[in-house]
């Protein structure tokens, strides 16, 4: 990805080995890695249930086109979780939230999407927009878009309900494909009703309602859904679900089925725009059995997310210290801090704070001191593996970064 150019120094690390939460460079030093992959190793690297299952599969037969038995188990585990009857596979995240917008535009027949200013699900054409000067228009930085991306898509602020109502009142809107928390630009939390308003608003109007927990599966085993109780048509996710194999999912309940299938041509169906011929190999199904079984737990999660509370407490504590103008937020087992005295409560108030040189300057300075953060926010994340002197080694260091701004 082309983030990688903005990486703050002339150089990226090269890996030679990652293991639970630390990996080694070529140079052989070791570092703490609160990065993960950005959640694609929220698992842990190389979790070995998965790695075993994998290995296992590997020698039965990689990609067939046809189900294994471990379909049945990953499909009921999803619903379980996520209260939806009905699972698709798809390779990534970016492909999951691209077919969840094909059915929706499918079964309503409508051509337009919304989505909320400054979200990211990938690289999903219709989402790469932002809200520039008070003006929607193609994100800054976005590559070659296919067409201008206000003739795909809506884009309003997150936790304005006014905007909701307005946007879906003409009724030509497909879906709502949100995240329940944004968490790409900084993590903004949804304010008390809003998502009760964006589900009735988008009943009302006869809109999907796409919940993205590709990064909120960070909340627990049912991602936010579970968590607050959400109602979506279609939940999609990707990133760690395989322990690093790249899988993804996107379910539905009958509603969206039963759309679908009152209006399929069973004869037509070959090539439709959703689906890829990898999809759903049972490579990826035996990895996310695992990684379902064994791995993303609620145990795991009773580990990670008071692991998070205590990096949020260490980092809190150094803000206090040096009355730093800053807040920390959690989601989960995801936390981060902003250089802004209060929360943002949406993308474009999010977007202000963005300060890239303390932001290269805080990456760089972890670093060097052995600690991997998320490029672009000061964002932590922590797995099975992750234990207490790993956090409270970041809140030392972070310590020494903040007295160090000052002095400077
Ligand atoms: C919320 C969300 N959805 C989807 C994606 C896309 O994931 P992938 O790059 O694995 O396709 C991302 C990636 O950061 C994401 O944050």
């Amino acid at each position: 990805m082309n983030w990688m150019t903005r990486w703050p120094s002339p150089y990226p690390v090269f890996v030679d080995e990652a293991h639970g939460a630390r990996f080694t460079d070529v140079d052989g030093i070791e570092y703490i890695d609160l990065c993960l992959g950005d959640t694609g190793a929220m698992t842990g690297h190389s979790p070995p249930p998965a790695v075993a299952a994998i290995a296992a599969q590997a020698a039965k037969g990689i990609t067939t086109m046809l189900p294994t038995e471990d379909c049945l188990y990953v499909a009921e585990e999803l619903s379980r979780r996520f209260g939806l009857r009905y699972w698709q596979v798809a390779m990534t995240a970016t492909d999951a939230n691209r077919f969840a917008l094909r059915l929706a535009r499918h079964i309503t027949r409508r051509p337009k999407i919304l989505v909320f200013n400054w979200c990211y699900h990938g690289s999903v054409d219709e989402a790469i927009i932002t809200i520039n000067d008070g003006v929607p228009g193609p994100k800054p930085g976005s590559v070659g878009p296919a067409v201008d991306p206000t003739l795909t898509t809506r884009v309003i602020e997150f936790n304005d309900i006014d905007a909701l109502e307005k946007a879906l009142a003409d009724g030509d809107v497909a879906a709502v494909l949100a995240e329940p928390a944004l968490t790409n630009i900084g993590i903004v939390l949804p304010a008390p009703g809003y998502h009760d308003a964006l589900r009735r608003i988008t009943r009302e109007t006869g809109t999907v309602l796409i919940i993205d927990e590709t990064h909120t599966i960070c909340v627990g085993p049912g991602g936010c859904t579970a968590a607050w109780s959400l109602e979506p048509d279609m939940v999609t996710m990707g990133k760690p679900l395989g322990g690093g194999l790249p899988c993804a999912v996107y379910g539905f309940g009958d509603l969206v089925a039963d759309a679908v299938h009152a209006d399929w041509d069973y004869h037509a169906a070959d090539v439709c725009g959703v689906g890829g011929t990898l999809s759903g190999n049972a490579l990826q199904l035996a990895a996310m059995r695992a990684t379902l079984q064994e791995v993303l737990t609620a145990e795991a999660f009773a580990h990670t997310i008071p692991l998070a509370q205590r990096w949020a407490d260490g980092v809190q504590s150094v803000i206090d210290d040096y009355s730093l103008p800053w807040v920390v937020v959690r989601l989960g087992c995801r936390a981060e801090y902003w250089p802004r005295p209060v929360l943002p409560v949406n993308g474009g108030d999010a977007a202000l704070a963005e300060d890239p040189v303390l932001d290269e300057y805080l990456h760089l300075f972890a670093l060097n001191r052995g600690i991997l953060m998320t490029p672009f926010h000061n964002m932590a994340l922590m797995a099975p593996d992750t234990t207490a002197a790993d956090v409270d080694r970041h809140s030392e260091v972070f310590r020494e970064a903040a007295a160090a701004l000052l002095q400077g």
